[in-house]
């Protein structure tokens, strides 16, 4: 049964929680453009993390912002996304393949004039979704959103810019093989994902956000409460969880509206509104100044 929460702290514990406790670098060059990647603040996530975790689990991959920027010792990453595992696979196994991949359909692009060679290459994916088709699509459509009809046909129109050359990305990819060289990655649902952490272990969720982007991963079957539930049993074994949610604009009302399980969460951190800060569940009646676009980080520990 969800519940809406209170907090779990006093005024003083929350002071002595107020900072994050790893201080990790930017890491601002994406691989893939991906709607709703964290790529510009991933290393604000990552402070918050523990430091003494055993495996690092992701089981909503996307495009790898958060996995890239800690480059862990040892991690599993997954997305229900078939051909997003592929890219992620054929980057941990052959990283030159996926460089030939990128350089083929940018030839075909440049051959054709641009938009009629992205075409291509967008029909070559509706006809058979794959990993190389998608590497590229990713790269080049409009505004970076691969966007999917429901039945996983991809209908973005090609973008304005140049995609970047075959020599800029394979320099992308040389630095993100060095960091993703301790990950396994798999095409999985995340519930399964999740499953496999124990104790000490840490799981970082990026879950589509609930009410708007389903529809863009073509992932219609995600359930939040189902997501909730795997979160709890996580924690029962030992396993610390932490959860972005949201994203919408806090000027809406929706920043508290998930009612969440009790007893799940200890924390909450959000990230991305110019600062990050800690604050209590569900403060009744809570204003806050900033109007940016903001996400919340909930912590299980
Ligand atoms: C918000 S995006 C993750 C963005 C990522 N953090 C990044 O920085 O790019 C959500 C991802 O979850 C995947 N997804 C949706 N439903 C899923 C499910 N049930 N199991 C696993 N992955 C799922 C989508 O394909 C998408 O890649």
């Amino acid at each position: 049964m969800l519940e809406p929460q209170n907090s779990l702290f006093s005024a003083a514990t929350l002071q002595t929680l107020l900072e994050p406790v790893t201080q990790i670098k930017p890491f601002k060059t994406q691989l893939l453009k991906w709607i709703g990647n964290k790529q510009r603040f991933a290393h604000e996530i990552i402070g918050y993390f523990p430091t003494d975790f055993g495996t690092y689990f992701e089981p909503f991959i996307g495009s790898g912002a958060v996995l890239g920027t800690l480059a862990p010792e040892r991690a599993v990453a997954g997305d229900i996304l078939k051909p997003l595992t592929e890219i992620w696979q054929m980057l941990s196994t052959d990283p030159e393949t996926l460089t030939r991949w990128y350089a083929e359909r940018w030839q075909i692009y440049q051959q054709h004039g641009g938009k009629a060679g992205y075409e291509i290459v967008k029909a070559s994916y509706n006809a058979l979704p794959n990993g190389a088709d998608l590497l590229f699509l990713s790269r080049s459509c409009y505004g970076g959103v691969v966007r999917f009809r429901k039945d996983g046909y991809i209908s973005t129109p090609c973008g304005v810019h140049e995609p970047i050359s075959p020599v800029a990305f394979a320099a992308r990819v040389a630095l993100w093989s060095e960091r993703v060289k301790h990950t396994t990655f798999i095409h999985s649902d995340a519930l399964e994902t999740i499953s496999m952490a124990g104790a000490g272990d840490l799981v970082y969720c990026d879950p589509p956000y609930v009410d708007s982007q389903t529809i863009l991963y073509g992932a219609q079957d995600f359930s939040l409460a189902a997501l909730l539930q795997a979160i709890a049993a996580a924690k029962r074994r030992g396993v610390r969880v932490a959860l972005s949610i949201d994203g919408t604009k806090r000027s809406g009302d929706k920043i508290c509206n998930i009612p969440m399980p009790a007893g799940v969460f200890e924390r909450e951190a959000l990230v991305n509104c110019g600062r990050s800060m800690l604050r209590r569940f569900q403060m009744a009646g809570e204003t806050l100044e900033a109007e940016e676009v903001s996400d919340r980080l909930l912590l299980t520990y």
